[in-house]
């Protein structure tokens, strides 16, 4: 009864919190993309990334958007549904969009969408120790809840762009205390956006769950990209975090491999991606 979940005629079963958490504790780095589609999904999967992401990204590299603020959870269900059917090993976690879990109820309807109908196994919502109650809610739930610190795209009105978060002490000491808060009230996992390093190795020393960095230095429990930027689809200037993994590669499949492997063997992200 418990078989479709623990071995689907593959080489290592499906990846699930424990997996993730077992990484962490082996110091075995955690290879994450995004991907809003079937057939990406499946290339991302036999690349072997552990983790895969439907974030609101999606409303930037797919729908043209220049921010993440109008995607709707209807959109993120819609492309979770879609990657979903696409994956074997990899864990699923789809993005709660801006303004979908302002209160905790709202938080919990929204999150069962995205693990009903969507089929994702872990929601992510941007916040700081603000977003205690809601992620208690979804913990109480047993939904599994990952939270985005550093650079939070969804306040990018708010904080007057994309720009690198944490630079200042306080401003660092508080995304510390944000990031165990967070765990405290049952985060799984804490994704950190921009960040410079020595904050992504601070945090990922004093929490116990995985920490995934994107533009968040090497120290890191893993990595995550935005797959249009590793495959070179993303015209025009790209952050710093962004290594195009098409170079040298004549297929997607081979270029996503090798992102994979680079993260593995740390070759990824080098001093250029990296903040001070
Ligand atoms: O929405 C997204 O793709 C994300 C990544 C940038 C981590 O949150």
């Amino acid at each position: 009864m418990y078989k479709q979940l623990q071995q689907r005629d593959m080489d290592s079963p499906p990846v699930n919190v424990s997996t993730l958490r077992q990484m962490k504790a082996n110091r075995e780095p955690i290879a994450c993309l995004t991907a809003y589609d079937a057939s990406f999904a499946q290339l991302v999967d036999i690349a072997g990334s552990d983790l895969v992401l439907v974030g609101d990204s999606l409303g930037m590299v797919v729908q043209g958007h220049d921010t993440t603020v109008p995607v709707t959870v209807d959109d993120i269900v819609y492309h979770t549904r879609l990657v979903r059917r696409g994956l074997r090993r990899a864990f699923l976690v789809a993005d709660l969009p801006f303004m979908s879990y302002a209160t905790p109820e709202q938080a919990l309807d929204n999150a069962v969408r995205l693990m009903q109908e969507g089929g994702a196994m872990m929601v992510k919502l941007e916040g700081g120790s603000g977003q205690g109650e809601v992620v208690e809610c979804l913990t109480r739930h047993d939904i599994p809840v990952c939270a985005h610190l550093g650079l939070k795209p969804q306040s990018v009105h708010k904080i007057g762009g994309f720009k690198v978060q944490g630079r200042e002490s306080t401003a660092a000491d508080k995304m510390v205390a944000d990031a165990v808060a967070l765990q405290n009230a049952g985060a799984d996992i804490v994704l950190l956006e921009c960040v410079p390093s020595e904050v992504g190795k601070r945090i990922t020393e004093s929490v116990e769950v995985p920490v995934i960095g994107i533009g968040a230095g090497p120290a890191v429990d893993g990595q995550i990209l935005v797959l249009y930027d590793i495959l070179d689809i993303t015209l025009g200037r790209t952050p710093r975090f962004v290594k195009n993994f098409m170079t040298g590669h004549d297929s997607p499949l081979a270029a996503i491999e090798a992102y994979v492997a680079a993260v593995k063997d740390r070759s990824y992200p080098a001093k250029e991606h990296c903040f001070s």
